[in-house]
């Protein structure tokens, strides 16, 4: 009986040995210590053993259980320690290597530059307005003195939706509609785009303008270039030349075109500036009173200036960029300079 039980024991504890993972660990541990295994079997041999030698007997099937339980516990420790750090090994993270950068956007430069004349103007103490892309004729020429044979309103330059109603050639729709809106005093700057029929390096059938409006008592001309000059100083630096240059509007009276020197060569006379060392960057002049008639603005009583600037001109002075279709191909090899 005891060389029997001792053979089991040593049959069992080379099983556990010869065990190479996990499962035929568990395998082993069913055999000899399950419901139905080896020991357990003898252990309820028991009863036929005789009653002296009883004791004995399941002294040695204890001792031999927890002898084998303990076996089976430590190698099955040892056995998912070691499964463990070769899973760690597997999955390790090389935390040495260098990550990937995330793509970051930016602005479109016409927004950069939009936000900024904005932002100028905001400072000077002016509104933002908006109006409407597609304009009826009489806000966008009738109302701002631009009578019904006046070349402006060509069907070469001016895209007609229907009868009366263009795509706006201008932001100066704006003007008008502001002033039937409110009362002076007026102060506001109106950015968004405009249409004309005309395409080439500088010109694109759609573009952008921010157009300003200021009403008030006793508003000269003085004014104008006071503003204009503040808003050229803080885009363009303030060592930056300005001149006044006298020009026609049928709905300012008198007019001005506002040059700055030329950015690129700075007033040499260049390609761009045509070797005239200046560059035109926006129309300008003293509200017509004949566009008060429209509104219902009394001109013996208030006066004011309006302009409206050229974004893309703007942008690509700044940016010193000669083909203004840059602006609109969405290249990112482009668009990624302007972050
Ligand atoms: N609307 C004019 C243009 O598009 C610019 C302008 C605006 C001129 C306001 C005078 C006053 O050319």
């Amino acid at each position: 009986m005891f060389d029997s039980l001792n053979a089991l024991l040593s049959q069992a504890i080379s099983a556990i040995e010869a065990a190479g993972d996990l499962n035929s660990l568990a395998e082993a541990e069913l055999r000899f210590l399950g419901r139905k295994g080896e020991l357990t079997g003898a252990m309820r041999g028991i009863s036929s053993v005789p009653a002296e030698e009883r004791p004995r007997v399941g002294q040695l099937l204890n001792e031999i259980r927890q002898k084998l339980e303990g076996e089976i516990a430590k190698k099955r420790a040892a056995m998912s320690a070691a499964e463990i750090s070769a899973r760690y090994e597997r999955e390790a993270v090389d935390v040495t290597r260098p990550g990937r950068i995330p793509h970051e956007g930016g602005f479109h430069p016409l927004t950069i530059v939009v936000r900024e004349i904005l932002d100028i103007f905001g400072r000077l103490g002016f509104e933002v307005a908006e109006g409407r892309e597609v304009e009826l004729e009489y806000y966008n020429f009738e109302a701002l003195n631009i009578p019904a044979d006046h070349p402006a309103r060509d069907m070469q330059d001016t895209f007609y939706i229907a009868p009366g109603t263009v795509l706006r050639t201008h932001t100066s729709p704006v003007q008008v509609r502001v002033m039937e809106a409110i009362r002076p005093p007026v102060r506001i700057v109106a950015p968004g785009k405009v249409y004309r029929c005309d395409s080439d390096v500088t010109h694109s059938p759609m573009f952008h303008q921010v157009e300003g409006l200021l009403i008030d008592k006793g508003i000269t001309f003085a004014d104008l270039k006071g503003v204009l000059g503040a808003f050229v100083r803080e885009f363009y630096g303030p060592n930056i030349a300005m001149r006044l240059r006298p020009s026609f509007f049928p709905f300012t009276e008198p007019s001005a075109e506002v040059d700055i020197q030329c950015v690129l060569c700075s007033g040499k006379g260049c390609r761009v500036c045509k070797n005239t060392g200046w560059l035109e960057v926006l129309g300008s002049g003293q509200v017509d009173p004949a566009v008060f008639g429209y509104v219902g603005y009394d001109p013996e009583e208030v006066s004011g200036f309006a302009f409206g600037l050229g974004v893309e001109r703007l942008a690509m002075l700044r940016y010193g960029l000669d083909d203004i279709r840059l602006f609109y191909e969405n290249d990112i090899r482009f668009l990624s300079h302007f972050k």
